[in-house]
């Protein structure tokens, strides 16, 4: 699997916060940023080659997009979907929560262009909309699904809030190992868990498990059955002294203390973690995207 650019995802950030700027702050739905942000990833897609859909829907008498996009090819029976939310709060620029998803994604994306990739699996990102105010572009775009499409969908992997300035490095918890939380996720969650896994021992960064608790747009796939995983570092939790001497940064102190805060701008990042992890993207996408069946 490639090295995804540090440089290149810190740009996408960059143009986020440039976004957020000048349309009063924020990117958050109905708001002009959320449009805007939607338009530069479209925009990016489009020019890799990608079959690009500007999916609306309204919400609380706004209108709320998704942008999805199909990379040509692969089994159209068996589809892997990478997702990230794309709005913010309206307090802020959103730029870990989730700009840091929403780039990583981008770059891997473009990355698979770039590589001309040809998997066996077809397919699909998706940046969401609405997310802050209940899942509520995911919700929809799940919901919309025929029953037949929806049964295409053999995998969804979300990434929300990966590069949490106090990081700690999460990974959803597939077969519920740890057998605390919500349970596990759909048969098939546990193997795209081990992928993601896979990639961080190969760092010789540890991981932990984090619940499927609701919080993100993997919920509506998890609740119609499709199998899920995906990565996190860290929101308003505390990071505790065992996660501090395991992960390094501070104990006693939030992931992402400027979560859903004016503050959440590209200086709340921490590059280490969101290169690790959008190098775990593209390793689990490659992985399993270009896998022989039924992996
Ligand atoms: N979805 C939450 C938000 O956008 C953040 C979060 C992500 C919380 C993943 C838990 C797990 O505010
Ligand atoms: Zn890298
Ligand atoms: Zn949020
Ligand atoms: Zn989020
Ligand atoms: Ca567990």
């Amino acid at each position: 699997a490639p090295d995804i650019s540090l440089t290149n995802v810190k740009a996408h950030l960059t143009q986020l916060q440039s976004i957020a700027t000048a349309n009063g702050g924020n990117r958050a739905h109905g708001r002009p940023g959320y449009l805007a942000s939607a338009n530069y990833v479209r925009g990016q897609l489009d020019a890799a080659g990608f079959t690009t859909t500007l999916q609306s829907f309204t919400y609380n008498g706004a209108t709320g997009y998704n942008v999805i996009a199909d990379w040509p090819g692969g089994d159209p029976n068996d589809i892997l979907m990478v997702g990230a939310h794309l709005d913010s709060v309206t307090a802020g620029p959103g730029i870990n929560d989730n700009g840091s998803g929403s780039a990583s994604i981008l770059e891997t994306a473009l990355e698979v262009s770039r590589q001309a990739l040809q998997p066996a699996k077809h397919l699909r990102f998706a940046w969401w909309g609405a997310e802050e105010l209940g899942l509520r572009g995911s919700q929809f775009y799940v919901n919309n699904l025929a029953a037949a499409d929806r049964a295409r969908i053999k995998g969804y992997l979300n990434f929300d809030m990966v590069g949490s300035p106090n990081p700690g490095y999460f990974v959803y918890d597939g077969d519920n190992s740890d057998g605390t939380g919500s349970g596990p996720g759909p048969t098939g969650s546990a193997e795209l868990e081990k992928v993601i896994q896979d990639y961080f021992t190969s760092i010789g960064v540890p991981t932990r498990g984090t619940d499927f608790d609701g919080r993100s747009d993997y919920g509506p796939f998890i609740a119609v059955g499709i199998p899920a995983g995906g990565t996190f570092t860290g929101a308003e939790g505390i990071k505790s002294s065992a996660q501090a001497t395991l992960w390094g940064g501070t104990a006693g102190q939030a992931f992402d203390a400027c979560y859903h805060r004016s503050c959440d701008t590209t200086s709340n990042i921490n590059d280490t973690a969101l290169d690790r992890n959008a190098d775990a993207i593209a390793y689990s996408v490659w992985t399993i995207a270009t896998a022989v069946p039924p992996v």
